[in-house]
C-alpha cells in the first residue's frame, strides 16, 4: 500500500529525523523542501537566491517552493512530506495537487526546540543528523567531519521560531479544524516517537 504522509512541526521538532526513518520503513520518497533548497541555495530566481532567505531564517518565496514540491510529488508513488506547507497559501496549493493519507503534528516545547537546534550537527557525507548531547557518534572520523547548519545559530533559530508561529501555526490550525490532524508528543526518544507515528499511519 502506498502512503502519503505529511509531517508537521516546528523547526527542531524532529521532522527530518523521523521522515528519513518513515520513508525507509514504507519505501516511499522523502520529500523535504529544506534539503531541496539547501542543495540549490545559489540558484538564481526572480526573487534572488534561496540562500539570502534561509540564512536570515525567513521563508523562501512560495512560487520557488511550490515548484519544487509539485515536481517531487508528481514523480512519487508515495511520500513523506517534511517542511511544507509552511503557510496557508502553500497548504492550499498542496491540496490542489495531492490527497493525503495521514497528517501528523510533532508537538515539542519551545525551549527544547532551541536546545535541539543549537546542538544539532550534520554529517556532510551521509546527511545523518546528530546532537551534541542526545546523539553523539562513537566513531572519531565521523565526529571530526560533523558541521553545524548556518541557520542553527541561536539568533537565527529564534527568528525561525517567530516565522513558524506567525506563518505555520495557522496551517496546523487549518488541518486541526478539518479533523485531519493527529498530534504526537515529540518529546520522547526518537524510537518512541517513531513508534507513535507508525501507529497513527497504520490505523
Ligand atoms: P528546514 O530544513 O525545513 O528546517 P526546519 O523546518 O526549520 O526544521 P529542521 O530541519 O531545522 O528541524 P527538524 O524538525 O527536521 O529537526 P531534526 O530532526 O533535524 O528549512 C530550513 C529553511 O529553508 C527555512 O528556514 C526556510 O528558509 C527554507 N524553507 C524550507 N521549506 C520551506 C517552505 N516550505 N517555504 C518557504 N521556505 C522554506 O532534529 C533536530 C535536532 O534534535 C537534531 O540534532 C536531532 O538529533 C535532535 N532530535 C530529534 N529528535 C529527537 C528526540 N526525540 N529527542 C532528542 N533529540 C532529538
Amino acid at each position: 500500500m502506498s502512503h502519503r504522509i505529511l509531517l508537521l512541526g516546528a523547526p527542531g521538532a524532529g521532522k527530518g529525523t523521523q521522515s528519513k526513518k518513515l520513508a525507509e520503513e514504507y519505501e516511499v520518497d522523502h520529500v523535504t523542501t529544506g534539503d531541496a533548497l539547501r542543495a540549490n541555495k545559489d540558484m538564481e530566481t526572480e526573487f534572488g537566491t534561496p540562500r539570502s532567505f534561509m540564512e536570515a531564517g525567513e521563508l523562501v518565496p512560495d512560487p520557488v517552493v511550490n515548484e519544487i514540491v509539485e515536481a517531487a510529488l508528481s514523480d512519487a508513488d508515495g511520500f513523506v512530506l517534511d517542511g511544507y506547507p509552511r503557510n496557508l497559501e502553500q497548504a492550499e496549493f498542496l491540496s490542489d495537487i495531492t490527497d493525503l493519507d495521514a497528517v501528523v503534528f510533532l508537538d515539542v516545547d519551545e525551549e527544547e526546540l532551541v536546545s535541539r537546534l543549537t546542538g544539532r550537527r550534520m554529517d556532510p557525507e551521509t546527511g545523518d543528523i546528530y546532537h551534541v548531547e542526545y546523539d553523539w557518534p562513537d566513531d572519531e572520523t565521523i565526529q571530526e567531519r560533523l558541521v553545524q547548519r548556518e541557520d542553527d545559530e541561536e539568533e537565527t533559530v529564534r527568528e525561525r521560531l517567530r516565522v513558524y508561529r506567525e506563518n505555520t501555526e495557522p496551517v496546523i490550525e487549518h488541518f486541526r479544524e478539518r479533523g485531519d490532524l493527529v498530534e504526537v508528543d515529540g518529546e520522547a526518544s526518537p524510537e518512541d516517537v517513531f513508534d507513535r507515528i507508525t501507529d497513527v499511519v497504520e490505523t
